[in-house]
């Protein structure tokens, strides 16, 4: 058995994750606030520094993949620091249990919206590593109405997907024979999008945005099983890339524009 390492493992695409892998005989360690076997908030920096040293415990010094679910999608500066320095830093934190892996693999779940409008500023602070600033961005974005607060949200996934695509050919990464790589889902069944899917209203903005020809809303297995290839043994050279697994959104919204 592999040991995988899964945030956001209490709910949505991060608990069918760990479902499905547990069901098939691997060995999961789950981190989310509550309800998991490593309890930690990846919103603060001490919070990241524990869920790493615990989970590598946990593994005994070996960990095969990570996949990195656990997100937030409100319009406060918690955002850009669990979406993004809460991925960035806790995989720093797991690369040497990583290292000592045979066939180690990380995957990440961006998103559609990283595509959407976005504050250039907050992205460039976050790739800077400068979360202090990227949070005072974020703030100042909020306070002035919430409806641009938003803005977090996309920011910390356009800042997540070319991170992903920096990272995954460094030494880090591809030097040590690491696939990395993002999965961007369109909408998908999940509590974090029950309450806006509620409502009429709510479902027409939510598909105005993120329009999916292909079958419409996703369950979170649809998700769940690409990241599980994409940190399998069998993915030996597909890296840097942001996989738009969202029936057919980015197809329609950037066209030819690839
Ligand atoms: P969810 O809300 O069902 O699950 C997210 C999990 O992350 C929760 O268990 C939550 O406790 C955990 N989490 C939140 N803040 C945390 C923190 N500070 N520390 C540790 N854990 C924390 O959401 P869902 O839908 O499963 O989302 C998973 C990922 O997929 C997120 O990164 C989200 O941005 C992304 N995504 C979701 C889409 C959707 O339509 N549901 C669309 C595109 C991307």
């Amino acid at each position: 058995a592999r040991t995988y390492v899964v945030t956001g493992s209490a709910s949505g695409i991060g608990a069918t994750t760990a479902q499905i892998l547990r069901d098939r005989g691997e060995k999961v360690i789950g981190i989310d606030l509550r309800n998991a076997d490593v309890e930690a908030d990846l919103s603060t920096v001490q919070g990241r520094v524990d869920a790493a040293a615990r989970a590598t415990k946990l593994a005994n010094g070996t960990i095969d993949a990570v996949i990195a679910c656990a997100g937030i999608s409100a319009p406060v500066p918690a955002t850009i620091s669990v979406n993004y320095f809460g991925v960035v830093e806790l995989l720093d934190g797991l690369l040497p249990a990583l290292k000592t892996s045979d066939a180690p693999r990380v995957a990440v779940v961006s998103s559609m919206a990283s595509l959407q409008p976005n504050s250039p500023e907050m992205v460039e602070a976050a790739l800077a590593g400068d979360e202090s600033t990227a949070r005072e961005i974020a703030q100042n974005l909020a306070d002035q109405d919430p409806q641009i607060g938003y803005l977090a949200y996309p920011s910390s996934k356009r800042a997540l997907s070319r991170w992903v695509r920096r990272a995954s050919i460094s030494d880090d990464y591809a030097g040590n024979g690491i696939p990395l790589n993002a999965v961007a889902p369109g909408t998908v069944l999940t509590p974090m999008t029950a309450e806006l899917l509620s409502t009429p209203e709510g479902a027409k903005m939510v598909d105005a945005n993120v329009p999916m020809p292909l079958n419409y809303h996703q369950p979170p297995e649809s998700i769940a099983n690409l990241l599980i290839w994409l940190t399998s043994v069998e993915n030996t050279h597909l890296a840097g890339q942001v996989i738009y697994d969202d029936g057919g959104a980015d197809a329609t919204l950037r066209g030819d524009d690839i």
